[in-house]
């Protein structure tokens, strides 16, 4: 892969996945997606995380096309909807998601949430490695009984774990508990899906004076020094300029403890687990 002067992650398979990217959820449609992509690939962006249920691959898929960049160099995630779960659904919708990407790959592919048939759904994503048509495999938003019924029937451990990662919610027992795979982490809601009382914490708005920066730069520059791989969401072009402006300055290791320091294990998404399973099992995203 071309260094764009970014950092790289090197996964538990040896591919190498930029630690810095897009997130596209709930940005509504193709439309705004691939205007969105398309501005983020310019600022050198050059990692894209999609799904199936943000029904926007094809806009992610347009951009990728258009900007003349070589697709090599451009990591596209994308997720599986419990719908597509299964041994033999689950090519089908892998083909279909190639098909919605307009891409002969895809970069890393996750099983979005932990309900349905998971256990055939990854041994056909195992599967889909083997024939080329996903380079690396992993998992989003697993937990308690299901995480252990998924890893003790993986071949393929998984390369990374999607889960909501920021620093009022470090989730570090989960992340002990995988070292053991070298799973790395993915943050989703990194800077708190936009929370004013997290990016105001004083200690933000301390250090983004010492350093000339954002208090949003320095909560993502806190998560590529904890090793995280990150991509805020934003549609607004000042902010896609600022966000991946965080790799010409270091916090201390006192300033990253000071950070640390703010857990407090809140999540902003609440919904509980049979809630989950009655809303995620019952919507069903369009091909
Ligand atoms: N696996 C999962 O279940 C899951 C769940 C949720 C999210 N994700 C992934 O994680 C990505 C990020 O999560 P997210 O989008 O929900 O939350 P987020 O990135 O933490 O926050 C996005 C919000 O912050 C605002 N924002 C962005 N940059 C800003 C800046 N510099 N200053 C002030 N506000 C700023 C955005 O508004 P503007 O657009 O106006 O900038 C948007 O409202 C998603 O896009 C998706 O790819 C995955």
């Amino acid at each position: 892969m071309t260094d764009n002067g970014q950092n790289y992650v090197t996964l538990n398979n040896g591919a190498k996945i930029p630690q810095f990217g897009l997130g596209v959820y709930m940005i509504n449609g193709d439309n705004a997606t691939e205007e969105a992509v398309s501005e983020a690939l310019k600022l050198g962006y050059w990692h894209i995380d999609t799904a199936h249920a943000y029904q926007n691959e094809r806009g992610v898929g347009r951009a990728v096309k258009k900007n003349g960049i070589n697709r090599h160099n451009i990591w596209i995630t994308s997720k599986l909807w419990p719908s597509d779960y299964g041994e033999d659904k689950t090519p089908k919708a892998i083909d279909k998601m190639l098909n919605r990407l307009d891409t002969d790959y895809i970069d890393l592919l996750l099983l979005h949430q932990q309900f349905g048939d998971y256990i055939g759904a990854w041994k056909a994503m195992e599967k889909a490695v083997k024939e080329g048509k996903v380079r690396s495999i992993g998992i989003s938003n697993f937990s308690g009984k299901r995480l252990d019924n998924l890893l003790a029937n993986a071949e393929v451990k998984p390369a990374v774990m999607q889960v909501e990662l920021h620093p009022y919610y470090q989730e570090k027992e989960l992340r002990q508990r995988m070292a053991q795979y070298d799973t790395k982490f993915e943050a989703w809601y990194p800077i708190g899906h936009g929370d004013p009382k997290l990016i105001n914490e004083p200690v933000f708005t301390k250090l983004a004076k010492k350093y000339g920066k954002t208090n949003v730069q320095i909560i993502l520059r806190w998560h590529i020094q904890k090793g995280f791989i990150v991509f805020p969401k934003s549609t607004n072009p000042e902010h896609l300029k600022q966000n991946i402006d965080v790799f010409d300055f270091k916090l201390t290791p006192d300033e990253m403890q000071a950070i640390d320091a703010l857990d407090k294990h809140q999540r902003y998404f609440t919904m509980s687990l049979e809630a989950q399973k009655s809303a995620f099992s019952s919507f069903k995203p369009a091909d």
